[in-house]
């Protein structure tokens, strides 16, 4: 009986995930949860015309920081503007050099370049898709001033020898912590060990108030800086002298307030948070346990068990070719998308080849702006940071489920397991 042409919907059976799963997926995965409460927060928010006053950021800043235990907490109008006074609170100027992985969103780093300062990138670890801490020592410069690590899709960067190689080498430590609130890193909650840490809060991420962020410290000096960079109405507040000439003004001539329509929804999403990420990683952690053994595929999450993946935002699965007698994972997650569950390969675009980091000339000094301020080049070209490189072949996107719904779960991870069990039927 030849029928193993057959099994596939890529090579003409009926696809497995049907619509009605699709249609259960697409409820399970809705995001974020707004109750009445959150909508009559907002509301009065605006009833009260309070949109651009503070007290109830004051009160968001105060609820966010006992939630990660930080001293300080600043509330900004996205993650970008809050990257960006990071950066200049650890002292990044003209000539300097920042330390970031390649595989991230544009905004962990880009506002380095609007300082002055060029991006040296490091290359991920192919596990954890995070900044690999074998990659970050030998490009520490006499003038690099950071090291911004970004726990990737939810998943913990390995802090302790990024700590201790910062620490050697008196360089500051940002978290990037925007895929990632709430995750744990052995014990610890992110953004709560380096020096400094930033999240974006904008709607498609798993802590979502629509536009806004949140920057978290301990350390007095560096909240007194992202304050006077860009929180005119609060520079009252700062009282190192050289951090306030122009009272009033800020210094980097930003204004980064977060909207109260965001913080009021922030506060109600906050109250919630710990129980609906804890449903996340059960039915996360469900659908990898039940794909362990299926040869190509591997879970994206710590092995480390007092580490875990906060809110999974953005879900990732790792794709292993040598596994698969070298099949592309393009062509793997074409199968799966043909069964019905939609999935596509890879993540990020590699920064490091990207031509803001390579050509573009911001200052108009008629050089690249990475070598504007300095004689250092640390552009890298193709084929410098291989696994950030190779992102397409060895990482997918899965389903982010929000809901532990078993039966759903069990489909979509029956689909995946039946496309790699049968994967010599696929052709590239
Ligand atoms: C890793 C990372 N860093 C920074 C940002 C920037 O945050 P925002 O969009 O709130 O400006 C984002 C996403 O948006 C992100 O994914």
């Amino acid at each position: 009986m030849n029928t193993t042409l057959k099994q596939l919907a890529i090579n003409g059976a009926d696809p497995t995930f049907t619509d009605a799963d699709i249609n259960a997926l697409k409820e399970n995965s809705h995001w974020p949860i707004i109750t009445a409460e959150d909508e009559a927060a907002v509301i009065q928010v605006m009833r009260d015309g309070t949109m651009s006053e503070g007290a109830i950021t004051r009160e968001f800043e105060d609820a966010y920081a006992a939630y990660t235990g930080a001293k300080y907490a600043i509330a900004v109008c996205n993650g970008t503007a809050g990257l960006e006074a990071a950066f200049y609170a650890c002292g990044v100027a003209a000539g300097d050099e920042v330390i970031c992985p390649s595989m991230t969103y544009w905004a962990s780093c880009t506002s380095v370049l609007t300082l002055g300062a060029a991006v040296n990138f490091a290359d991920i670890d192919k596990d954890s898709l995070c900044i690999d801490p074998a990659d970050i020592e030998h490009r520490i410069g006499p003038r690099t001033k950071a090291i911004v690590v970004v726990h990737y899709a939810g998943h913990p960067c390995d802090m302790d020898p990024i700590m201790e190689i910062a620490k050697r080498k008196n360089v500051k430590v940002i978290e990037d912590v925007s895929h990632a609130q709430g995750s744990l890193y052995k014990g610890s909650i992110v953004g709560s060990i380096g020096d400094i840490a930033v999240c974006s809060m904008m709607g498609g991420k798993s802590f979502a108030v629509g536009e806004g962020g949140m920057i978290t410290t301990d350390n007095e000096h560096l909240f007194q800086a992202c304050i006077s960079y860009g929180h005119y109405e609060r520079t009252g507040l700062v009282t190192e002298p050289e951090l306030v000439p122009f009272k009033g003004i800020p210094m980097g001539g930003k204004k980064h307030r977060m909207n109260q329509m965001c913080s009021a929804l922030g506060l109600g999403q906050l109250k919630h948070y710990p129980e609906r990420i804890a449903e996340i990683q059960k039915a996360l952690n469900y659908f990898w346990d039940l794909l362990s053994d299926v040869p190509g595929i591997k879970a994206h999450r710590p092995a480390d068990e007092n580490s875990t993946m906060g809110g999974w935002y953005t879900a990732r699965g790792l794709f292993r070719s040598d596994e698969l007698n070298g099949l592309s994972c393009e062509a793997f997650c074409k199968a799966v998308t043909a069964e019905g569950l939609s999935m596509s390969t890879g993540a990020n675009f590699p920064l490091h080849l990207h031509n803001v980091f390579q050509e573009m000339d911001f200052f108009n000094t008629g050089k690249p702006t990475m070598v504007s301020f300095t004689d250092r080049d640390v552009r890298q070209g193709e084929g410098s940071l291989p696994v950030s490189e190779s992102i397409s072949n060895i990482a997918f996107g899965v389903p982010w489920f929000k809901r532990y719904d078993e039966a759903l779960i069990e489909k979509a991870a029956a689909v995946i397991k039946r496309v790699a069990e049968n994967a010599d039927q696929i052709k590239e």
